[in-house]
């Protein structure tokens, strides 16, 4: 599993910064910005996702490298975008000052735009799948990051007059301010295998991800009152600062680890669709146990 983790990882930082230019040029800062958020670190779950998922319907990974590193793209946007002021006003991300802190405000929404705008691009010119595998990632790209996905849980997230009060409407939210992205790199994964089969697999991968969402959010709104700064590399009691209805403000530590590890069971219940699930299911335990 760690072998195999590693792997993933290598494969996806190897050409993570390939596509950008030199930043001789006069609009450089952009880049810079992009670049520094995408190095300064980061679990990388999702390319990993692509690339198991593409590995598990029996696919060469190197197929989805490509994928992977786009995934990583929409996620760093994500995040930048997140930490701005007019969001959650985070000064720290991945251990070092938020992107709007090192670079300017202005600067970092064109950083987190660049990125968000790369991903197609890199799809789109893949070599490494069919121009059909392709449109079929992008599709789903956008989907998932747009007002019906991730886009569309940020508003509500962000929104004093739309914040969740209640545990079914605060999973909504969840679903699409998290497990959307998740959704994306699972089904990436699957396009890219180019395996026949896609239709099972792009289901079962997506109740995967949907669920592998949902504890994920979990256990970060638990991670954001139960650990420090130094370990997680951004800044906890974020949420409460922000007056953010969380698992947590509604139903306490304790049911908050409880639905984590019950949604991660779910997840687990999907992959049992797939041949060998063995690295994915560890994963999934894993991120379940993790500290940041
Ligand atoms: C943080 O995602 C944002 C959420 C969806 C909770 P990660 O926890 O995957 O962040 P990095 O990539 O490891 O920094
Ligand atoms: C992030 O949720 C969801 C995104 C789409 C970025 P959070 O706001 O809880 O993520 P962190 O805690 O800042 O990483
Ligand atoms: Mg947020
Ligand atoms: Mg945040
Ligand atoms: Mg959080």
């Amino acid at each position: 599993m760690e072998k195999r983790l590693k792997k993933y990882i290598e494969m996806t930082e190897k050409r993570l910064y390939d596509i950008f230019p030199p930043e001789d040029i006069p609009q450089g800062k952009v880049i810079k910005a992009s670049k520094y958020s995408l190095s300064a670190g980061g679990k990388r779950i999702r390319p990993v996702l692509v690339l198991a998922f593409c590995e598990m319907c029996g696919g060469d990974p190197e197929k989805a490298a490509d994928a992977a590193c786009a995934l990583e793209y929409m996620h760093t946007c994500s995040l930048i975008h997140d930490d701005l002021p007019c969001m959650d006003n985070d000064d720290m991300r991945r251990g070092k000052p938020s992107c709007h802190k090192a670079f300017g405000e202005t600067t970092a929404v064109l950083a987190g735009d660049a990125l968000m705008i790369l991903p197609f691009e890199m799809i789109a010119s893949s070599r490494e799948i069919s121009p059909q595998a392709a449109v079929k990632c992008i599709a789903a790209l956008a989907h998932c990051c747009g007002t019906e996905g991730m886009i569309g849980g940020q508003q509500i997230d962000t929104d004093p007059g739309s914040r969740p009060t209640d545990g079914e409407t605060l999973l909504a939210m969840y679903s699409m301010k998290t497990s959307a992205l998740i959704k994306a790199a699972c089904l990436c994964g699957v396009y890219c295998a180019e395996s026949g089969k896609e239709e099972l697999y792009a289901q079962k991968a997506s109740e995967f991800a949907e669920n592998l969402g949902l504890a994920f959010q979990i256990i970060d709104d638990i991670l954001d009152v139960t650990s420090s700064d130094e370990v997680l590399g951004k800044p906890v009691g974020s949420d409460e600062r922000e007056d953010k209805n969380t698992y947590v403000r509604i139903y306490g530590i304790e049911k908050a680890e409880k639905a984590a590890a019950e949604y991660t069971e779910k997840a687990l219940g999907a992959l049992e669709a797939f041949d060998d699930s063995t690295f994915l299911k560890q994963l999934t335990e894993m991120l379940l146990e993790r500290k940041k």
